[in-house]
C-alpha cells in the first residue's frame, strides 16, 4: 500500500508509523507512507495555511490553495485515490479496510483542521469523504491513522501470521476470549478445553463463545453474518438457555 497524509500537523502522523507492525510493514516494503505539510504549499511571507470564513463565525477554514497544490504535487507522478477525512463522510467499515489494503493506486489521507476546509477543495477534487465514527476530532490525522493501521494490518506478509486476520471477529462475529499463561491468576483459571489439546473440542468453545458474545454485545451484526449451521444450533442452545 503507498499513501500521502497531506496534513498541517505531521508530528501526529510520524509517531504512529514509527512503531510497531506499521513500522514492520514499511521495513518490508509493504507500506510506503509520506507525510506531506501543507504548509510546504503555502507561498506568502507568513506561510498562511487557513483564513477567516466568508460569511463570518467561529474558527478558521483550511485554504484550499496549499492543499490543492500538495495534490498536484503528488499526481505528477502517478494515478490517486484522494480520501478527505471528514465526520460528513461515509462510514468507513472493516469492508472498506479489505478494500484499501488491496488498492493497487496511491492513497492520498487530507486531513482537515479547525472549523472546516474550504468548499473547493471538494469541488476541485471530488474526493471520497469519509468519516470513521460519528464524534468530532480536532483534526483527519487520527481518522487517517485509524484507516491506515485498519487496513495496513490486512496486507498479506504485515502480520506474522495470516491466520490471525482470516479467523478474527469482523470477518462475521465478535470474537472469543483470549487466554495466555498463567493458567491460574488470582484465582481465576483458563477453561479447562483450552488445555485438553482436543483441537476440534477448542474450535467448538470458541465458535460458542463467539456466537454468544456477538447476541450479548452486537446482535445486528448476527441478523447481517453469514451463519453456518452450527452456527445456528448455537444460536437456538443459547437463547433456549436464556430463557430457561
Ligand atoms: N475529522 C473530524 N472528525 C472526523 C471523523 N469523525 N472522521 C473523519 N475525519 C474527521
Amino acid at each position: 500500500m503507498r499513501c500521502d497524509i497531506i496534513t498541517l500537523f505531521p508530528g501526529m502522523i510520524s509517531p504512529v508509523l514509527d512503531e510497531s507492525i506499521l513500522k514492520r510493514a514499511q521495513a518490508k516494503g509493504l507500506l510506503s507512507a509520506r507525510i506531506i505539510n501543507i504548509r510546504d504549499f503555502t507561498f506568502d511571507k507568513h506561510r498562511t495555511a487557513d483564513d477567516y470564513p466568508y460569511g463570518g463565525g467561529a474558527g478558521m477554514v483550511l485554504k484550499a490553495e496549499p492543499v490543492l497544490k500538495a495534490v498536484d504535487f503528488i499526481r505528477d507522478e502517478e494515478d490517486l485515490r484522494i480520501l478527505l477525512m471528514s465526520p460528513q463522510g461515509k462510514r468507513y467499515d472493516q469492508s472498506m479496510a479489505v478494500e484499501l489494503s488491496r488498492e493497487e493506486r496511491r492513497i492520498v489521507f487530507i486531513c482537515g483542521h479547525y472549523e472546516g476546509i474550504d468548499e473547493r477543495v471538494k469541488t476541485y477534487l471530488s474526493p471520497e469523504e469519509i468519516s470513521i465514527g460519528d464524534y468530532v476530532l480536532t483534526g483527519g490525522e487520527l481518522a487517517a491513522l485509524v484507516i491506515i493501521d485498519s487496513a495496513v494490518r490486512l496486507i498479506p506478509g504485515v502480520l506474522g501470521d495470516s491466520a490471525s486476520v482470516e479467523d478474527e471477529s469482523f470477518n462475521q462475529l465478535l470474537d472469543y476470549p483470549h487466554y495466555t499463561r498463567p493458567a491460574q491468576l488470582r484465582e481465576m483459571d483458563v477453561p479447562s478445553v483450552l488445555i485438553s489439546g482436543n483441537h476440534e473440542v477448542i474450535r467448538q468453545w470458541r465458535r460458542r463463545q463467539a456466537v454468544t458474545n456477538t447476541l450479548i454485545k452486537r446482535p445486528d451484526i448476527l441478523d447481517e453474518a453469514l451463519l453456518s449451521e452450527e452456527d445456528i444450533k448455537i444460536l437456538e442452545e443459547i437463547k433456549e438457555e436464556f430463557e430457561k
